[in-house]
């Protein structure tokens, strides 16, 4: 598994603007839009790409355009879907599918209650998007999820993380090098209700409402 922490002043502001409670529900959308297109942009360097030919108005090139079969971007319902128009900006040509996955706030083990993904990942690179790295346990769940389906490579794209669901993650996909994980900043710990601290709360409530 390798991890990315993204490394940047505008990465820094505009998290700690996320961060900020008194930030509202309108601009915490606007920043994770904002700070996911800066994250694609890290998240995609290792993208497949095979040489094209073209013309351009003065002489013929080989250029480089992106291979086949077309990325798929999956959030993690619900929070994931605020990263969603952030990622496919810089990934037009994406497909997107749908992983819904929830904790069950006892055991803090991973429910999954919906997917629309395609059954065949075969060759896929596929980039999930979940906010909040937390006890790893989602996470887990979908790196296998899309493993079993075929997927080639799995780059995890999340706000922040807890050095504990790293932990995890890494016990369980600590050996591969198809697994990369990218996040803004990796925070102190998780607290007694594995929220991450100092963390920016629940990153579904504050992109959507509380449920
Ligand atoms: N999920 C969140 O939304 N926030 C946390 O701090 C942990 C999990």
């Amino acid at each position: 598994m390798r991890l990315h922490v993204a490394d940047h002043p505008l990465v820094d502001h505009k998290l700690t603007t996320l961060r900020d409670e008194t930030t509202p529900s309108a601009t915490f959308r606007l920043l994770v839009d904002e700070l996911v297109t800066l994250l694609a942009y890290e998240a995609t360097r290792g993208i497949a790409t095979v040489p094209k030919e073209i013309r351009t108005p003065v002489t013929s090139m080989t250029g480089t355009t992106l291979a086949s079969p077309a990325p798929l971007v999956v959030p993690i319902l619900r929070a994931g879907l605020g990263m969603l128009d952030g990622m496919t900006r810089l990934l037009p040509t994406a497909e997107v599918g749908f992983l819904g996955m929830m904790r069950d706030e006892e055991t803090l083990k991973a429910v999954t209650y919906a997917n629309r993904l395609p059954d065949d990942l075969t060759g896929r690179h596929v980039f999930l998007l979940d906010p909040m790295l937390a006890t790893g346990g989602t996470l887990v769940a979908a790196i296998d999820y899309v493993f079993e389906r075929g997927a080639r490579e799995v780059t995890a794209v999340c706000l922040l993380a807890a050095p504990e669901g790293l932990e995890l993650v890494e016990k369980h996909a600590g050996g591969r090098v198809d697994v990369e994980i990218v996040v803004a900043a990796v925070d102190e710990r998780l607290n007694e209700k594995a929220y991450i601290v100092p963390g920016l709360g629940d990153a579904g409530d504050r992109l959507y409402g509380v449920v």
